[in-house]
């Protein structure tokens, strides 16, 4: 199996603050990569210079052979890279299909929905996480589970080869945790390369055969979960800040 991604010597300042610190890493195609490290770890930051809503200070991004690395992100996703927000974002006063259709409109959504067509591309999108009852509705009134699934839609609709899923179950309730595990699976067997992040590292471990584990902005640990939950180094992070790794 080929590399998909490589970050390379990858590095974001904040002013005085390194966020990111020289981060390098490889996720092979296919793989279903997780992402752990306490609040403030760098996190999301890695995910905003991916998909192109940070500028990186220093180091370079490559996606499938292609240097990234500065590109727009509207650029980014028509390559092949669609990520999802750790806060929901949605077109709040449009329907749910309306929302998913967006990005079926988008150049990649196109070569797939210009066959079956938007609507039909949308909604099936809506049948696979489980909201096609939904369809007429604006996520306004929708439950917090079910705005991080059509979060997760919007994502799938500009048909992407590498996913970053940004703390898919924060805020979730177990049943809610369990329908989109099981959404997150799907689309893994479909063939999209899976990159999550998780706060606590008991999310992800029955997920992802490989977790890479960050602490202020630097990678500390990559191995498979049981064997980062143990690691010294990944403790004492954890510890330091006061937080649970599991
Ligand atoms: N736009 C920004 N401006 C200034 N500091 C930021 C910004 N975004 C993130 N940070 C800081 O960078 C660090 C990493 O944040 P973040 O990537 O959100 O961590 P995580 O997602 O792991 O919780 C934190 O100290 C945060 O306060
Ligand atoms: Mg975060």
């Amino acid at each position: 199996m080929g590399l998909i991604f490589e970050a390379k010597n990858l590095t974001k300042k904040f002013g005085g603050l390194t966020a990111v610190n020289d981060l390098s890493f490889e996720i092979r195609r296919g793989e279903f990569l997780g992402l752990i490290g306490p609040n403030g770890a760098g996190k999301t930051t890695v995910f905003n210079l991916i998909s192109g809503f940070e500028k990186t200070s220093s180091g370079s991004i490559w996606f499938d052979g292609i240097d990234i690395t500065g590109l727009k992100p509207f650029r980014i996703v028509n390559l092949g890279i669609a990520r999802t927000f750790q806060l929901v974002r949605s077109f709040r006063y449009l329907t749910l299909l309306d929302n998913i259709s967006v990005s079926c409109l988008s150049p990649r959504g196109k070569k797939v929905s210009e066959d079956v067509g938007t609507e039909e591309f949308a909604s099936t999108i809506l049948s696979s996480i489980g909201l096609v009852d939904k369809a007429r509705i604006p996520p306004v009134v929708l439950p917090h589970g079910d705005l991080r699934k059509l979060e997760i839609g919007k994502a799938v609709g500009s048909s992407p080869q590498l996913l970053l899923l940004d703390e898919p179950f924060s805020g979730l309730s177990y049943e809610e945790q369990l329908g989109i595990t099981d959404l997150i699976k799907k689309l893994h067997e479909d063939g999209v390369t899976i990159f999550i992040t998780g706060h606590v590292l008991r999310e992800l471990m029955a997920l992802v055969p490989r977790v890479i584990a960050m602490h202020q902005g630097k990678l500390i640990a990559d191995g498979p979960p049981q064997e980062v939950a143990n690691n010294k180094i990944v403790l004492e992070a954890y510890l330091g800040r006061g937080e649970d790794i599991a």
